[in-house]
């Protein structure tokens, strides 16, 4: 079912399908051998922005707690329609869909280690993305800077947060020199 949600993943969320495949990547490395509905929850956790609707959430750059629940909720539904029309089981859906809901925040060893994957993985192949936000304009630097910082303090499992820290300052310091031009 993994390598199924990795090709539903590349062929229906064109705009940033690398993040996610590269999510899962993370999770096999930071916690070798998880179960399915971890594996599954992680490589479509950001699936909501692929379908667009007038019940999508539009972040408006600030770090806003009501923004990440309703992301996270939503992308929780689309996730089980789509385990549905694959016939998985009743128990598998209730997993993931309880592991997506909280994928912005962690809450239990599971959930820490989702959204630990996420982390690392918005702080290697997200910069280039968020950078450019800076340099169209649609969100400030401030924004960004903020939402940088926390991609790495959100870490609840505290050897991943370390491993974070390095990302974090290479990201800091690639958004201070774009500021410098
Ligand atoms: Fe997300
Ligand atoms: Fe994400």
């Amino acid at each position: 079912m993994v390598e199924t949600a990795a090709r539903w993943v590349l062929q229906t969320y064109k705009h940033n399908s690398l993040h996610l495949i590269n999510s899962l990547e993370w999770l096999d490395r930071i916690a070798p051998g998880s179960p399915e509905h971890m594996r599954l929850a992680t490589v479509t956790h950001d699936m909501e922005r692929a379908f667009p609707g007038p019940d999508m959430p539009v972040w408006n750059g600030d770090e806003d707690y009501d923004y990440y629940v309703a992301h996270s909720n939503r992308g929780a539904r689309i996730v089980g329609e789509w385990l549905r029309g694959q016939n998985a089981a009743e128990g598998l859906i209730a997993d993931v869909e309880a592991l997506i809901k909280v994928h912005e925040f962690g809450g239990w060893p599971e959930a820490d280690f989702v959204q630990a994957a996420d982390s690392l993985s918005f702080l290697d192949v997200n910069i280039e993305l968020f950078l450019g936000y800076v340099t169209s304009g649609k969100y400030r630097e401030d924004q960004v800077r903020a939402k940088f910082i926390y991609s790495h303090t959100r870490v609840r499992i505290d050897w991943v947060r370390e491993l974070t820290q390095p990302m974090l300052d290479s990201a800091i310091a690639r958004l201070d020199k774009l500021l410098l031009r």
